[in-house]
């Protein structure tokens, strides 16, 4: 358990709170790419900061706050020029960097006074990046964004998803480092929740987790299983600081607030020998919903969506000090000392865990990934079907969410030649 002074000092992230500070030290992924195929402005709330996120006519983005520092209207219902974004209340417009560049009435009327040097509005670093769109809200000098090694692979249909989940995203990223949930959320209760009694899978007998430059591994050995299988050899990641990767996806839990959270996927799905070369000319992405809107619950038909359920189940934000932690939350408690350890090493003025600022090693970082054989030289459509773990991905459904739209289905199955 944790006292409520440490519970609050894991799950706060304003502004000025400790928590806060160390995760604007690291890229956040916040939207995608694509979404601004039809729309150029996408309001954001992020760590608690409501901003605008805009891509202007010559295709630069910006990430500035969402009032305009006049008068104060909403710049979500701004417009974007040539260069940045304009106020659609009396025009003023600013640049990437925060510089207001045009106040219309002022630069005719009093031109002598060059009101607008004066000016300046919130801005935030954005880079894309595997077709993610990404803010940093921390101290510069600004570290890199990632180039994680899943980013740089071949011939994979790649979508991205996200969610809005209604809690503090730390007791989500603490679902990143919990191997047995696997066996009671995701396989026993898909049992019952199919009205089935049995039978159940089999019990985890050990696990064991171990500390690694960008986070943890967990390493999972279930009944039946050999030592020498990947889940056992490998295991999965809780990287640092929000996200959990499993070979195949990246999953972020990225704050929008104390008591919200939005979950960010990244899916790779390796495509069949058969359909060899395949270049995928855009990454879709889409929001899944949440709730059910037939009994009112939260949906638990998809992987993700019953991760969901327990998160929100905790509370919005979960009261550590009420909880009874056994040995299977080994890791929970590690990861719990590590950030407080980082905001030590952050009041002394060092980096957190994983800041990774040498371009030299940020190609293609390498993670530990279970089925890298799958994964990068990819297997064929029978082969594929028959996997024991990734087999019912290639069965034409995504099976992580519920709602994906009809047309990433179908370009799916295109891709997949389904
Ligand atoms: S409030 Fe934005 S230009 Fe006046
Ligand atoms: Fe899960």
């Amino acid at each position: 358990m944790l006292d409520e002074s440490r519970n609050r000092l894991l799950t706060q992230v304003g502004a000025g709170t400790p928590m806060g500070g160390l995760l604007r030290r690291y890229w956040m992924p916040i939207a995608a790419v694509n979404e601004f195929d039809n729309k150029s402005i996408k309001p954001v709330r992020l760590l608690g900061e409501n901003l605008t996120l805009y891509k202007d006519l010559s295709g630069t983005y910006g990430l500035v706050d969402r009032h305009c520092p006049h008068r104060r209207a909403d710049l979500a219902y701004g417009f974007v020029e040539q260069c940045g974004i304009r106020c659609n209340y009396h025009g003023w417009l600013f640049d990437q960097d925060g510089h207001c560049t045009e106040q219309p009435y002022e630069d005719v009327a009093q031109p002598q006074a060059n009101f607008k040097d004066k000016i300046r509005i919130t801005s935030y670093p954005v880079q894309t990046k595997a077709g993610l769109i990404w803010a940093y809200l921390g101290p510069e000098p600004a570290p890199l964004v990632p180039d994680w090694e899943p980013f740089t692979w071949k011939n994979g249909f790649v979508e991205i998803v996200f969610a809005e989940v209604p809690c503090n995203w730390f007791q989500c990223q603490e679902n990143s480092i919990d191997p047995l949930h696997f066996e009671w959320m995701h396989m026993n209760w898909s049992v019952r929740l199919k009205d089935q009694v049995g039978p159940y899978s089999p019990r985890h007998v050990r696990i064991e987790f171990e500390e690694f430059d960008y986070g943890f591994v967990y390493r999972r050995l279930r009944e039946g299983m050999s030592e020498s299988d990947p889940m056992w050899t490998t295991g999965r990641v809780c990287l640092w600081p929000n996200t959990l990767f499993t070979g195949d996806h990246f999953e972020w839990r990225v704050p929008i607030d104390d008591e919200n959270t939005l979950s960010v996927t990244w899916a790779f799905t390796r495509i069949p020998k058969e359909r060899e070369p395949y270049v995928q000319d855009k990454i879709p992405a889409w929001y899944g919903p949440v709730r059910d809107e037939n009994n009112g619950g939260w949906i638990s038909s998809h992987i993700m969506n019953q991760d969901f359920v327990a998160w929100v189940g905790q509370g919005v934000v979960a009261d550590r000090t009420k909880e009874h932690l056994g040995s299977s939350d080994r890791g929970i408690i590690l990861q719990r000392q590590r950030f407080l350890s980082d905001l030590e090493s952050i009041a002394r003025g060092e980096d957190p865990k994983a800041i990774i600022r040498d371009p030299a090693i940020n190609r293609s970082v390498s993670l530990p990934v279970a089925e890298r054989k799958l994964l990068v030289d990819g297997l064929t459509r029978a082969e594929l079907l028959a996997h024991p773990i990734l087999g019912h991905h290639y069965a034409g459904d995504y099976v992580f969410q519920a709602g994906r739209p009809a047309e990433v289905a179908a370009a799916f199955k295109e891709a997949m030649g389904i």
